[in-house]
């Protein structure tokens, strides 16, 4: 099975393979109508550095490391997310510049730069692999946004993230599990992206799909199972309210039907057909014309 998922992000790496070499800057496709270049000296004794250099995007440390793609990493090889996925998970966020975006396994940095880059994010890369986060590093600065993108090396399991506003990874289903208890206890609201793995039973908000590859997006619910005393309207009623991740579950027959959490938004409708749509507030959800109020929570 691991075996498998190994496969699938190798399968990932032809395109990703043209985007690592971008970074290397060098052009794939010579424009015919181009006079042909001019002779440089530099060019005989130092051919790698010259292709850098003639980029004008060379930073120091580039010449000495060239990731590949499919590089062993500690818990995961390194298969950079197309950047088609990078863009469309970080729209599908909302991504904005009051957040921060914390990329687990951060790679060549493409995603931590992209927020900040494209969506004016501050963001942090977790990277194993030093030379990795030299390399991402190098790429922020090259894209202008070392000031708004950092990077760290450090373990995702032993580093502290819980202060993001949203988590990207691109990882392995097993580590998705591994992460899940931790995700699940960030702030109510928290965006959760993952490109190609899901989180098992804890169902995405929506899937995102470009050409050639997958993502998906979760919203942190607020924890909200337990005993409530509602008041709508003149109306007086307590109901129990169970919930597994973000589906809310009432007991047939009694005063509620169905609900769910969207973040700190509680979607509840009554059993005489009624939507009460409120924001959790410490023990109470208010909502327009009612309010319930937490008797017990659950466990
Ligand atoms: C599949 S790549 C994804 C890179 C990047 N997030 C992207 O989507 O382009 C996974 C990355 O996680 C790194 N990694 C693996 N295990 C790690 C760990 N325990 N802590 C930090 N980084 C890790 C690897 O070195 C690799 O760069």
């Amino acid at each position: 099975m691991k075996a498998l998922l190994v496969l699938s992000l190798i399968s990932l790496a032809a395109p990703a393979a043209a985007q690592v070499k971008m970074l290397g800057n060098t052009p794939d496709v010579q424009d015919p109508l181009a006079p042909p270049p001019l002779p440089d000296p530099i060019a005989e004794s130092a051919p790698l550095r010259l292709s850098l250099m003639q980029t004008s995007q060379a930073q120091e440390g580039d010449e000495k490391y060239q990731p590949e793609v499919g590089q062993a990493g500690k818990d995961v090889i390194w298969v950079p997310t197309p950047d088609s996925l990078v863009k469309a998970m970080l729209t599908v966020a909302e991504v904005k510049p009051t957040d921060y975006v914390v990329d687990l396994g951060s790679g060549d940095g493409k995603i931590a730069i992209a927020a900040a880059r494209d969506f004016g994010a501050r963001s942090l890369g977790v990277e194993y692999n030093p030379d990795m986060v030299a390399l991402a590093r190098r790429n922020a600065q090259r894209a202008g946004v070392s000031g708004k993108a950092s990077f760290i090396n450090g373990d995702i399991f032993e580093t502290d993230f819980t202060d993001a506003s949203v988590v990207t990874m691109y990882l392995l289903p097993s580590l998705n599990l591994k992460l899940r208890d931790t995700l699940l206890k960030m702030k109510p609201g928290t965006r959760i992206l993952s490109h190609a793995f899901t989180m098992g039973e804890w169902e995405p908000e929506r899937t995102i799909s470009t050409d050639d590859a997958t993502g998906y997006f979760w919203i942190v619910p607020a924890q909200v199972a337990g005993r409530w005393a509602f008041e709508v309207g003149n109306e007086r009623f307590a109901a129990e309210i169970g919930q597994q991740f973000q589906k809310l579950s009432v007991a047939r027959g009694g005063p509620l039907k169905d609900g769910h959490v969207k973040g700190s938004t509680i979607h509840l409708v009554r059993a005489n057909g009624q939507e009460l749509v409120g924001e959790l507030r410490g023990n109470q959800i208010v909502g327009s014309g009612w309010v319930a109020t937490r008797i017990r929570s659950a466990g």
